[in-house]
């Protein structure tokens, strides 16, 4: 057994298009411990995103593989993989995919109640992984009713609601003002920290990207690691 958290060995993405290919990703590979905070930056449009969805089981790779402590996602079919995911990784959207004719409370609950835990815990552990991102009141908002930063606070809790072995972050800062996204960053910081959570944020804010212990460049559908020096 691998003692990494998450490991990505050798993942090809090839999309097809009609009679177009596009080769994003060409053997990208990736270790990351328990508690690690690794940030993959590069220009728009090289694959972050793809990469990220990869890592997390939600789109399978054209080659290679992702194991989650040491196990290999991608051997469980269609119909396991979503369990797997649901149980080991908190994924949160580049554009938050909250659902809006649920309330805060419920889109948070919601992992929980999918996975048929018991309502009384779904609802109890909801709160909790809220209170821990420091959104408190506005619970029974509408993702409509809501401020940027409070909606990805929102996915924020979403994502950590299941105690994920790993949490993958894309462009969490997106679209918040310059407080609202040091507030975020402080609280992934707390995090990676406290709980031991493997953290993989894709971010275009650099000063998000000098915070990580690790900076990781997509470039021609590989990662270089660029190591703690910006
Ligand atoms: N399902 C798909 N089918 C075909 N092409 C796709 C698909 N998904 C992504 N692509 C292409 O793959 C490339 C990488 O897309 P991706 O969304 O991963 O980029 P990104 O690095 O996340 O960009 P951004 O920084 O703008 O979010 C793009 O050229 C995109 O058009
Ligand atoms: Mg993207």
């Amino acid at each position: 057994m691998s003692d990494a958290a998450l490991e990505a060995r050798g993942i090809r993405r090839v999309f097809r298009t009609g009679p177009e290919t596009l080769e994003v990703l060409s053997g990208a590979d990736f270790r990351l411990g328990r508690g690690e905070f690794a940030a993959i930056v590069g220009p728009s449009g090289t694959g972050k995103s793809t990469l990220l969805h990869i890592l997390g089981g939600l789109d399978r790779p054209t080659a290679g593989t992702v194991l989650l402590e040491g196990e290999d996602i991608f051997r469980y079919s269609d119909s396991r993989l979503p369990g797997i995911r649901n149980e080991k990784v908190g994924f949160m959207f580049q554009f938050h995919h909250l659902m809006a004719e649920f309330t805060v409370l419920e889109n948070v609950a919601l992992p929980l109640l999918v996975a048929r835990r018991p309502e009384r815990e779904a609802w109890e552990r909801a709160e909790r992984a809220l209170a821990e991102v420091e959104f408190t009141n506005r619970l029974n908002h509408r993702p409509a009713q809501l401020s940027g930063g409070e909606k990805a606070k929102a996915a924020l809790a979403r994502a950590l609601v299941n105690d994920p072995l790993v949490l993958l972050a894309d462009e969490p800062t997106g679209n918040l003002d310059t407080g609202s996204a040091r507030q975020l960053m402080a609280l992934f910081e707390k995090l990676s920290g406290e709980r031991g959570t493997a953290l993989v944020v894709v971010t275009h804010n650099l000063d998000f990207a000098r915070r990580a212990a690790r900076r990781l460049l997509l470039r021609e559908g590989k990662l270089e690691d660029n190591g703690p020096e910006v």
